[in-house]
Order: structure tokens, then sequence, then C-alpha cells
């Protein structure tokens, strides 16, 4: 009845899919930031630690239940778990995705904003413009990106409208491979500039005397945020995943898509960073603030930035179609509201939060709580917040309660991965992911 999910048609459509979810600017805008702020190669570790060491079992756990379930976030905890506390994981699900939606619209608006500026020849090489008061200029004038963050807003929405699967599907398949190559290609541009070596010491040499124990809750919160996982939009997405594929090699390639865009992103970046003197530790200005210096020094340099700036903000456009698609299937399938009134409804919701982000950098750059602006707020609770929390639940339900027979029948696939594998996971599902998180947790909170 409400159920108008179709499947995806193939594997690769499947991994493209999820890989569009997990692959966008957490990968290429905040990834490096986050490197930048936290000590460089120490973060890098950490991350990539987490990223296997927690992010694989977590999304494995998201795919068996999302698969086991065939519905969305909200409504697979309310079937499994209708008398219990666990139907309510569905609503930390939903306020994570509209934070996060809320302030990832502000960043995507900047890249369109880029995309024009591009268009406008404001940067390409013999141009002479201040490149750091033209991005500051922009982020904080009060109209253009809030306009710029609507129309990425109205984009999700009309994209969520017509139908994920197909588009996604058959766009994300062509976007992901070309967005790869290019930043393969500035990546190589940026290694030859002088004084690239220190950007790449920088990104690869860790210093763990830098990395404070904020920086490690940042790292574990950035690669929940980065695969996308511990708010049900990969448990949705697995709902459409047909019975025969393999999650195994699924999510493997999923996270080795999504480790290997974010590290080409700081080796396209960080040699720049050090080459024209700008501060690693920028924040959220980083990539735009670094790559136009790198378009500008290179030939066809236009054409680049205009094929980065677009290739970004597709990439932007299949992450936030997938958090947009989590209260969009929330309002229809469990509140019974037209597909169309949903989405309108989910998108104009998201957007009055967004504009509160995008308004942060300017008008409103006063309003504080505590040291945080209210993009960075929004950020912070979800990132660090929100997302951890929401692993540590997943771990523990299917850890502990979720029928360990269904979850092998999802995980095995008729016997393919070893019980060894098995136990291991369930093993760190049921002690080692909850009891690390947590204790990162309280302890970045000043908890412990
Ligand atoms: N993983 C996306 C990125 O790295 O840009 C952002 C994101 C999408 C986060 C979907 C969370 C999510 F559920």
């Amino acid at each position: 009845m409400h159920n108008t999910r179709d499947s995806f048609g193939s594997k690769f459509g499947a991994i493209a899919a999820l890989a569009g979810s997990a692959v966008g600017l957490g990968n290429i805008w905040k990834f490096p930031y986050e490197v930048g702020n936290n000590g460089g190669g120490a973060f890098l570790l950490v991350y990539i630690f987490f990223t296997v060491a927690i992010g694989l079992p977590v999304m494995l756990s998201e795919f068996a239940l999302g698969r086991y379930s065939g519905r969305n976030a909200f409504g697979t905890f309310d079937r499994l778990e209708p008398k219990t506390a666990w139907r309510y994981f569905g609503v930390l699900v939903l306020l994570a995705a509209t934070m996060i939606l809320s302030f990832y619209g502000t960043i995507a608006g900047w890249t369109l904003e880029y995309v024009f500026k591009s268009f406008t020849f404001s940067f390409h090489a013999n141009t002479n413009v201040n490149l750091n008061s033209m991005f500051s200029d922009f982020i904080t004038n009060p109209y253009k990106p809030v306009f710029w963050q609507i129309v990425f807003m109205a984009l999700t929405g009309f994209i969520v409208l017509a139908g994920v699967k197909k588009g996604i599907e058959r766009y994300t398949k062509l976007m992901m491979p070309l967005l790869f190559v290019l930043i393969v290609i500035l990546g190589i541009r940026a290694c030859t500039l002088d004084g690239a070596m220190e950007g790449i010491k920088f990104l690869f040499l860790p210093k763990f005397s830098e990395l404070t124990s904020q920086g490690v809750l940042s790292a574990l919160g950035q690669a929940f945020f980065s695969l996308s996982i511990g708010m049900g939009v990969l448990l949705t997405y697995a709902s459409y995943i047909k019975k025969d594929e393999n999650l195994t090699s699924i999510s493997l390639q999923v996270i080795c898509a999504d480790t290997l865009i974010a590290v080409l992103a700081g080796i396209a970046i960080f040699p720049a960073v050090f080459a024209f003197n700008i501060a690693p530790d920028s924040g959220p200005g980083l990539v735009f603030l670094t790559l136009p210096q790198v378009f500008q020094s290179m030939a066809f340099g236009q054409l680049w930035a205009i094929l980065f700036f677009l290739l970004l903000t597709m990439a932007a456009l299949t992450s936030s179609i997938s958090l947009l698609e989590v209260i969009v299937a929330f309002f229809v399938e469990e509140k019974h509201i037209s597909r169309r009134k949903a989405t309108v409804i989910s998108t104009v919701i998201v957007t009055i939060f967004g504009i509160l982000c995008t308004l942060s950098f300017g008008p409103l750059k006063e309003v504080h709580i505590g040291n945080l602006s209210i993009f960075g707020i929004f950020d912070y609770i979800s990132s660090n917040i929100l997302l951890p929390v929401g692993g540590i639940l997943i771990s523990i339900y299917v850890g502990w309660r979720f029928d360990r027979r269904l979850l092998e029948t999802e995980l095995t696939n008729n016997g393919e991965l070893k019980l060894g594998l098995l136990k291991l996971l369930i093993f760190v599902l049921k002690y080692v992911a909850p009891l690390f998180i947590l204790v990162i947790l309280l302890h970045s909170l000043g908890l412990f």
C-alpha cells in the first residue's frame, strides 16, 4: 500500500547508491579540515582505526537490520520492538537526519556559489582576486548563501519527490567514478606544487601530541558521518538490497571507496595549504580557500574549477537525498502522508533550520551557545553526540537483542561468510563498540 519502494537493480547500483550517500561533503570538505584542526596524521590514523574497528561492524548491523525488515529506520524498530523503548530509536534518527541536512545544505549552497563563480571567471588563472575576502564576503552576505541553500534543498526535494532509486542509481554510477578521476588529477597537480612535501608530511606523519580527546571524538564522529552510519540512512537503503547480494562485500567496497576519497581529498588539499601558506586549521572554509589557488595555477584552471565544484555538488546531492529520504520515508510509511506532501514538508522544515545555520556565518554570527555558533551546534550535536549514540544503540541492539539466527542468515548468505568472522563481529558489537564509543563520548563531554 504505502510501500512504493523498489530494489536496486544491480549490485553495482546498490554500491553506487550507498557510496553516493557515504561519499560527499564529509570526505572533501569536512575530512581535510578535521585533519587540519587535529594534528594531521595522528587524526588520520585514529580515523582509519575507527572506520575499520567500529564503522564496519555498525554498518554491517544496519545492513542486516534493514534488509531483514525491508522498511525504513523508524518502521524497522517499530516492527521489531512494538512494545519496548527501542521503538524510539526512530526519533533519534529523525533528529540526526534533520540536523545534519540543515548544516549540510549550508555547505552545499557554498559549493553551488563556487560553481557559479567558476563559470563567471572569478578565479581562473591571471585574475587577481583575493580568495580570502571573496570567501568571507560571500559567507557573511545575508542573502546569497541563503539563496543557494534554497536552490540546493529544492534540488534535493525534487529528486526525492521524483523517486530516488532510478535517479540515484543511474547517475551515481556515472558521477562517482568521475569525481574519483578528478580528485586524482587535482592531487597530482597539488603534489607538484613548490613546497608540497610539507603538506604530505602533515597528512601522513602523526603528531600525537596535537591530538586531544576532543580530536579523538571528532575522529569517531567523522568516521560515522562520512560512512553515513549510526542514524538509519544505510538501514533504509539496505532495505532495497536484494536478498542474494553479499552484504559484507558491499560494505567493504563502500568503506574502501569512502576512505580512499577522503585520503585523496587530503592529498589534493594539504600540499596546496602549505604551498600557498594557508593555515591548516582554517576550519570549514579550507576547501574553498585552498583549491581555487590550485585551479589558478593550472592550465585550463577555469574548466577544472567548474568540473570540481559541479561534482562536489553532485556528491553532496547524492548524500542529501539519502538524508531527506529517511525523513520522507518516515512521513509516508508511518504517518501515511502522500510522498509529495511529505517531501514538501520535510524540505521546508530542514531548509528553515538550515537557513539559521547559514546565517550564523553572517547576521547571526553573534549568537553563540557555549563557544559554538548555530552551525557549530548543529554539527557538534549531530556528528559528535547523536551519531555515536546511534552507533552504541545499533551495536547493542544487534549484539544483544536481535535474533542471532536472523543476523546469521542475512550476513552469511548461504554460508559465504566464515563463522569465525561472525563470532568476532558479535563480540565487537556486544562489547567493544559500545564501550569504546561510550568512553570516548563521556570523556569528551567531560563526564568521565
Ligand atoms: N556521508 C555523507 C558525507 O560524508 O558527506 C554525509 C551524510 C550522509 C551523513 C548521510 C549522514 C548521512 F546519513
